[in-house]
């Protein structure tokens, strides 16, 4: 991390017009009071030759590679490099397993199972009402317009005094857009909960992040993943962005050892090639335009929704049966036909140049 992003004050606080008003009253009581598991690890941090207070297997691993020692709890490497890629100090990032252990940790940290709700705004990712019903929190459910845009009336309608959280996922999946950032700023600055921004698909969008924004809106998440572009779903590694006063409360929530050692190595290792990361970006986008071009003149193909991630959503003649075509042919894509404003459709992943062409041999099989 350098030092200019080093001293940059992140965390502005609310500003003179926003009705966002701190954590105090968002926060769930129980959480506020919370005394987080103090591990060996931070009890002690600093040099020592024995290490005798972990309960750990000195002998080492059956492995080669040793992994008998727990892994660093606030995965201070990782961050540090990630400051640099993304811009923004370490203290202002939260690493979960996956972002979906983020999404689950928001709702523990602020709603009140029973009491309080959330806005969801589909079609969108379903995660966020799984973990609302995981945690038994009320959803609220404020449909995009037929153009896969925030109702904002309809939104506002639905906050009322026990809403913490409103989820916004752009690029959208399984629409493929990106939110109009005026909508989302129009949120951001009228509403006294917090707006989580899933950005799982940045890399591939012309939009850019909302991250610069951290500086203000206090009441901003934004939510990445090294799953995408990063190529490294296996690994397990999602990210929260937000001011240190959330990110605190977030850290204290999560399970001490979150993001194990093979992830946390493997991660770093990872991230220090961006220009593969970046060759795949560009090739993808290439790809996705092709597939694109040859899908509108299939017969079949009704509309080709405008995408900013490495995913397109085609509406189709008959959904179904073009996926039980390609399912028996070995090609899987995802059917969303029974997905409110996604009637007819299906979610293709753009693949590998090979594995496109496969698709579009198949498809015209289909078509003929
Ligand atoms: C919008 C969105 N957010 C989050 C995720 C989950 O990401 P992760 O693998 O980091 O848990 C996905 C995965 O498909 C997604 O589409």
């Amino acid at each position: 991390m350098s030092n200019e992003i080093d001293q940059q004050q992140l965390y502005s606080g609310p500003d003179g017009n926003s009705p966002f008003r701190g954590l105090g009253g968002l926060l769930r009581q129980n959480i506020k009071n919370l005394t987080p598991y103090s591990s060996a690890r931070d009890e002690f941090q600093g040099e020592a030759s024995v290490f005798l207070d972990a309960n750990e297997n000195a002998y080492g691993s059956p492995l080669v590679q040793a992994y008998n020692r727990y892994p660093d709890p606030m995965q201070y490497q990782v961050k540090m490099r990630l400051s640099q890629i993304k811009g923004v100090p370490a203290r202002n990032i939260f690493l979960g397993n996956g972002s979906d252990e983020a999404i689950d940790i928001l709702f523990r940290s602020f709603c009140n199972p029973g009491v309080d709700n959330v806005i969801i705004v589909p079609p969108t990712y379903g995660m966020y009402e799984v973990s609302a019903n995981i945690n038994d929190v009320k959803l609220k459910r404020v449909l995009l317009t037929e153009e896969y845009q925030l109702n904002l009336e309809g939104i506002a309608e639905a906050i009322d005094a026990n809403t913490k959280l409103i989820f916004i996922c752009s690029p959208n999946n399984p629409t493929g857009n990106s939110i109009n950032r005026d909508d989302i700023e129009t949120l951001l600055a009228n509403f006294n909960g917090i707006v989580v921004v899933d950005e799982a698909y940045i890399n591939y969008s012309r939009q850019k992040t909302f991250i610069q924004e951290l500086t203000e809106y206090a009441n901003l998440v934004v939510l990445q993943t090294l799953s995408k572009a990063w190529g490294l779903a296996g690994l397990r590694m999602g990210m929260a962005f937000a001011s240190e006063e959330i990110i605190e409360v977030m850290n204290k929530v999560k399970p001490p050892y979150n993001i194990n050692e093979a992830s946390q190595t493997l991660a770093l290792q990872a991230l220090a090639n961006i220009e593969q990361v970046n060759t795949w970006i560009k090739e993808t986008l290439q790809q996705r335009d092709n597939l694109v071009l040859t899908l509108k003149d299939m017969a079949f193909v009704l509309d080709i929704y405008p995408s900013d991630a490495n995913f397109i959503l085609v509406k189709t003649t008959d959904a179904n049966s073009i996926y039980n075509f390609l399912v028996e042919r070995g090609i899987i894509v995802r059917n969303r036909s029974k997905v409110e404003l996604c009637e007819g459709c299906l979610r293709i992943t753009i693949g590998t140049p090979q594995e496109n062409d496969k698709l579009i041999e198949t498809l015209q099989q289909y078509n003929a």
